[in-house]
């Protein structure tokens, strides 16, 4: 297939960029690199072997996409573009309602225009709130998002849902299909340590920030909390590797091509690891040590969130395939070889 990926100079997207193109589709990336550098898709070029057709544009900017959809004609996006920072959400909402929101609304317009009506979507497990029963599956409801981050996620989701409802409803010859992926936890990289996640700043994730302590920029990780009603008292998540992830999109492209209508699909291992796992199977995979402390809650945390990924497997026969120790080795591989990362905006 021809695919658009947008964001796919980011951690998620350049990582899928590289399975897409090892699955044989043609791919054309568009990102403003505001949290991204070009020189992770020269190294997605150097991976796979292959030009990968890159525009700068903001999915905001109707005349930039337009021109790229002169260009190209595409049987489907992959839809990454977005900001992510929790925190930051909150104390810049409108920012995140603007660029999440206005900029996926741009984007659909100019898709309709241009007849391509198949978008897989960047969702969260973060829509699901604090769930009453886990392992989470998709008919679990959606719970209340305590910022504005998780706010678009679940927006956008009912968006994409009422373009197909109402193409179904009014008859339309060739209605939106949407796929709807919600991601757990990623984390590790690829396995060559060109490409990984680049967190701008202080990371505010749990993986990024061992691997900043184990790397020697910063001090100790502080653990948010070991009181939670969990093993041992420190918040579990269903961690997964990017791969994986990327991996579980080139397998939603089978969804598209049956004209799936809405489905929606948890990717995750559906394995539970405490913050304290994590670090211990780190220290164990690297032989580093990752000095820690105890610290508060981290306002908005629930204890445990892992997935029931089940519907992945049976629908579009994907499942995770690396563990916990390929997560940490390949994360700490990619942390290793690029101390500094990528300078975001680095256009050159
Ligand atoms: P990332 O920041 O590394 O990648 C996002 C990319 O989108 C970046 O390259 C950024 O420059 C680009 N971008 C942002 N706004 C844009 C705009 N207006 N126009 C064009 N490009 C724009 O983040 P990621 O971790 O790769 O996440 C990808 C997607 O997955 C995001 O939508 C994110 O919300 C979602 N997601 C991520 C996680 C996670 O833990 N990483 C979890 C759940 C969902
Ligand atoms: C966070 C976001 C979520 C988003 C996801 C992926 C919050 C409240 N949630 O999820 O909306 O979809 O990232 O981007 O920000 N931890 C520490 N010390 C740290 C960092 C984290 O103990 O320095 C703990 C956390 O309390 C949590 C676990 O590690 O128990 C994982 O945290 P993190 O990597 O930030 O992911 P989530 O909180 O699951």
């Amino acid at each position: 297939m021809n695919i658009l990926v947008t964001g796919g100079a980011g951690f998620i997207g350049s990582h899928t960029v590289v399975e897409l193109l090892n699955s044989g589709h043609s791919v054309v990336v568009v990102d403003n690199l505001c949290n991204s550098s070009r020189e992770a898709l020269r190294r997605v070029e150097e991976i796979a072997s292959t030009e990968v057709p890159f525009y700068e544009v903001d999915i905001r900017d109707r005349e930039g996409l337009e021109r790229v959809f002169a260009l190209c004609s595409f049987d489907c996006v992959i839809h990454f573009a977005g900001l992510k920072a929790v925190g930051e959400s909150v104390s810049k909402p409108w920012e995140y309602y603007d660029n999440n929101v206005g900029g996926t609304l741009v984007l659909l317009d100019v898709m309709r225009k241009h007849g391509c009506k198949n978008i897989i979507f960047s969702s969260s497990a973060t829509v699901y709130g604090d769930p009453a029963v886990i392992p989470i599956t998709e008919d679990c409801p959606k719970g209340k998002c305590t910022n504005p981050y998780g706010q678009t996620k679940s927006m956008l989701e009912e968006i994409l849902t009422d373009l197909h409802t109402a193409d179904k409803k009014n008859g339309a010859d060739a209605p939106w299909n949407v796929v709807l992926l919600r991601y757990f936890n990623p984390i590790g990289a690829h396995k060559s340590g060109l490409i990984g996640e680049n967190p701008n700043g202080i990371p505010n994730n749990l993986m990024p920030y061992i691997t900043q302590v184990a790397v020697g920029k910063l001090d100790h990780l502080t653990v948010f909390g070991n009181d939670y009603d969990t093993p041992d008292g420190t918040g579990v998540r269903d961690y997964i590797h990017v791969v994986d992830l990327a991996r579980g999109h080139v397998k939603a492209l089978q969804a598209i091509a049956r004209n799936c209508g809405v489905e929606v699909y948890n990717l995750g291992t559906g394995r539970g690891y405490s913050v304290l796992d994590l670090v211990h199977a780190f220290e164990e995979a690297n032989g580093v040590k990752v000095p820690y402390v105890i610290g508060e809650r981290r306002a908005g945390d629930i204890a445990s969130c892992y997935s029931d990924p089940g519907t992945a497997w049976k629908e579009l026969g994907w499942k995770a395939e690396y563990d916990v120790v390929d997560m940490c080795r390949d994360s700490w591989n990619w942390q290793k070889q690029n101390p500094n990362g990528f300078e975001p905006g680095q256009t050159k």
